[in-house]
């Protein structure tokens, strides 16, 4: 009923204003486009905005999300609020794992974007496209140069445009502006304020420069060490696959239709091509039991639904292992195993420190324990856009590796090369955890362990021929000990840092849920303790419809084509191979964007 609702509202507000934006697929006038692309999420919105820079070229999304535009929409445009956007938001798909056996059997949620951008309106902002060596893995993997980083630069900078922090400080020690777009859609910057922490954190890599070493800008290729975090954000506000991709051009073009609200639930079998099943039409619906509707794509349907989202289609439409598809009913149309295999996803574990309560943390706005001090920054950034609330939470990142001597590496080295990371420590000037239950006062700092090229593979598989029933998402975090292994080693590395002197007095304790692992007798075992107690996803899955250069392996081929099939291109996280050794969504921005000069090459469009 709450969903028939909001259906009708949005219809009111939007079905004449904004033209081509659709909530109900009978309204829509045409029911044959050139392009289909399902999902206008993160990788989808670059496509459709590529393609129809042709005028000739008529191209239909489909997006199972809301709009980014009505109910709560502030959540989405005010950068602090990425964990308000997300978890358990209207634009959130509610997704929970299977239950960890890594982290004592806990269940943890899985957000994932349900809005017009995707994960890129829901997401914490971060902008790290990974390293040189990275790249040169993935072309190497893929059997395709055009995924090397001498060869992706032109993407990176095609998608993004640099806009100077929102406070007007000069940040020219905080980027090279040699490595970054000048004119492309997706605006970064560095932090919108400076926060209590940064000098302290720059000064410790003075200190520490062995392990710790400043580096000016990650987005070179050169990702190790510490450096300003740069997010996806300009003017104050989030910048998203919609706001910079999708409404520039559905307020610009005629030939873009997007329809909300609206899921795709298979792709049909139209005939046969050259030898192999040819998927020409695509069915959506709105609910369970709602009647169904197809629309028809002369060229391509593109699947941008993401690394759930992506598989699930597949695997709906007969696409991917035979037998497992046949216990669920479903009849095979495509033979191919790998599809919702090798999830790749990064466990996330955080810590926290006491700091004097007279220190200007964000923590007065996200504990709550001050509501004034959150209606004062509200109205700062609705007035002007500035402010706390033009923070993405963190102004430090870095990238780092584990010695070349280290027993976690005796079985061999996971990474695409000496360039590239095996842990990730990023900073925050405030209480930040989702696993732990938030103290109501009190100032803190925090920070965050992630392991970057972690070797666990999960899945995604389905539970039902319902497409409107949830798949299984299965990380299978920590399968692997030198996974386990990495976070016990990143965890001690960011304890050598908060114990640094410029720390000294101003970090007065750790968190008590901390205190066990920061003691100076703590043992590997009480790190292990932490860590499966409090881990958690960041959010990073990718892998679930790999590009693979070899015969019988993977789902897509170099140009992302679906293998054994016609008709059907996978553009976004799921056809990673490997996941560079970063933060996934400018990698994600990057690829799709070449993509798109694939698809027009295809067609010469
Ligand atoms: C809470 C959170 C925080 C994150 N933080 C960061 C960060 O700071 N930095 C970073 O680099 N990465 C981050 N990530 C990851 C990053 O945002 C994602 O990897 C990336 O956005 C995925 O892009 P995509 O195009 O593959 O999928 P998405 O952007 O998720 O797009 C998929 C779209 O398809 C739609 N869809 C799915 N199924 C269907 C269907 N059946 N029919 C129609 N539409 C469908 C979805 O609703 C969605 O809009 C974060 C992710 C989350 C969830
Ligand atoms: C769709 O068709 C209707 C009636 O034919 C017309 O009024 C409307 O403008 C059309 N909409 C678009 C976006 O072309
Ligand atoms: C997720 O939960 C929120 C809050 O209850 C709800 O508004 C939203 O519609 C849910 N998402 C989906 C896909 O059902
Ligand atoms: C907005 O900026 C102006 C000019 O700096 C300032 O005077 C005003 O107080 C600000 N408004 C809010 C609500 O912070
Ligand atoms: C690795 O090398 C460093 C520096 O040479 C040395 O201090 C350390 O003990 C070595 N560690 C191992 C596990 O061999
Ligand atoms: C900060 O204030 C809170 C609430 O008054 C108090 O419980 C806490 O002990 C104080 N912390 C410090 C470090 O003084
Ligand atoms: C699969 O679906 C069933 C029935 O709806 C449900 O009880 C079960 O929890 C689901 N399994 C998983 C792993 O989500
Ligand atoms: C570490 O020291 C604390 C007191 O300083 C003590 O309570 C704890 O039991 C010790 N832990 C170990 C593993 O020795």
């Amino acid at each position: 009923m709450a969903h028939l609702h909001r259906t009708i509202l949005l219809c009111a507000l939007f079905g004449s204003t904004l033209g081509a934006l659709y909530n109900d697929p009978s309204k829509l006038n045409s029911t044959t486009y050139d392009f289909i692309v399902v999902g206008a999420g993160t990788a989808g919105n670059v496509i459709a905005a590529r393609l129809t820079e042709n005028p000739s070229v008529r191209v239909l999304v489909v997006e199972a999300g809301v709009s980014d535009t009505g109910y709560r929409s502030q959540d989405l445009q005010i950068p602090l609020f990425g964990p308000r956007a997300s978890i358990n938001s209207p634009f959130d798909w509610n997704y929970t794992t299977t239950p960890q056996k890594g982290l004592n059997n806990r269940v943890l949620t899985y957000a994932r974007g349900y809005v017009l951008g995707g994960s890129s309106s829901t997401n914490y902002l971060t902008w790290t496209r990974g390293s040189r060596d990275d790249y040169d893995r993935l072309a190497k993997v893929i059997g395709d140069n055009s995924y090397s980083w001498n060869n992706m630069i032109k993407y990176f900078k095609k998608s993004e445009q640099w806009v100077h922090p929102r406070d007007g400080r000069d940040d020219s020690d905080e980027y090279s502006p040699d490595v970054h777009g000048t004119n492309g859609p997706i605006l970064l910057s560095t932090g919108g304020v400076r926060t209590v922490m940064d000098t302290r954190v720059l000064a410790t890599t003075e200190q520490l420069s062995e392990e710790f070493p400043f580096n000016l800008d990650a987005n070179s290729g050169d990702i190790l060490g510490v450096g300003w975090l740069q997010s996806t954000m300009g003017d104050g506000s989030r910048s998203s696959s919609s706001t910079a991709y999708l409404r520039p051009a559905l307020s610009s073009r005629k030939n873009l239709d997007v329809l909300i609200q609206t899921r795709a639930t298979k792709l049909i079998k139209t005939g046969t091509l050259k030898g192999v099943p040819r998927f020409g039409r695509l069915e959506v619906g709105q609910t369970t039991s709602s009647r169904r509707f197809t629309f028809t794509a002369r060229k391509e349907i593109v699947l941008s639904a993401g690394a759930v989202g992506s598989p699930q289609i597949l695997m709906l439409s007969g696409i991917g292992d035979a037998p497992d598809l046949s216990k669920l009913g479903i009849k095979s149309t495509v033979s191919l195993p790998d599809v919702g295999k090798n999830l790749i996803d990064r466990p996330v574990v955080g810590a926290q420190y006491i700091v004097p309560n007279d220190t200007a943390t964000i923590d007065p706005i996200t504990l709550g324990e001050d509501p004034a001090a959150l209606t004062a920054a509200l109205a700062e950034w609705t007035t002007n856009k500035t402010g706390l609330l033009t923070s993405a939470g963190s102004n430090f990142i870095g990238f780092f590796r584990v010695p070349d001597n280290s027993t976690i590496l005796k079985k061999g080295d996971p990474t695409a090369g000496p360039g590239s990371s095996h842990y990730e420590l990023a900073w925050q000037a405030a209480f930040a955890s989702s696993t732990q239950t938030p103290p109501n006062s009190g100032r803190y700092i925090s920070n965050i362990h992630v392991v970057t090229t972690p070797t666990s593979r999960g899945s995604i598989t389905l539970n039902s021929s319902n497409p409107f029933t949830a798949p299984i998402i299965d990380p299978n975090f920590f399968d692997t000990n030198y996974d386990l292994s990495v976070m016990v080693y990143a965890i001690r590395s960011a304890q050598r840092f908060i114990k640094a002197q410029p720390w000294n007095g101003f970090v007065l304790a750790p968190y008590p849920d901390f205190a066990p692992v920061l003691a100076d007798n703590s043992t590997d075992a009480d790190v292990v303790t932490y860590i499966q107690k409090f881990t958690r996803t960041i959010h990073h899955p990718v892998g679930t419809a790999i590009a693979s250069k070899e015969k019988g392996k993977g789902v897509v081929d170099s140009n992302l084509l679906v293998k054994k099939a016609s008709g059907i291109r996978i553009v976004d996280a799921s056809v990673f191979p490997i996941s560079p050794s970063v933060h996934p969504v400018a990698g994600i921005y990057g690829v799709a964007e070449l993509a798109a000069d694939k698809i027009k090459k295809a067609y010469h469009i």
